[in-house]
């Protein structure tokens, strides 16, 4: 695999995760509120964006 290829592939799989965790903080904010449709909303997002990260980290491993 072209080396650019890669490095920016590693860059978006760091941004999902980091978009993972960005909404797990919201899911907390939500939780604390007692707002429990909009923090159960935000842990939905979370590992949407999870397995955005994995199918990445999948097509390197493949
Ligand atoms: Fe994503």
């Amino acid at each position: 695999m072209n080396a650019k290829v890669h490095e920016l592939l590693n860059q978006q799989i760091n941004k999902e995760f980091y978009s993972a965790y960005l909404y797990l903080d919201f899911s907390n904010y939500f939780d604390d509120a007692g707002l429990d449709g909009f923090a159960n909303w935000y842990k939905i997002q979370a590992q949407e964006e999870r397995d955005h990260a994995m199918l990445f980290y999948q097509y390197l491993q493949n």
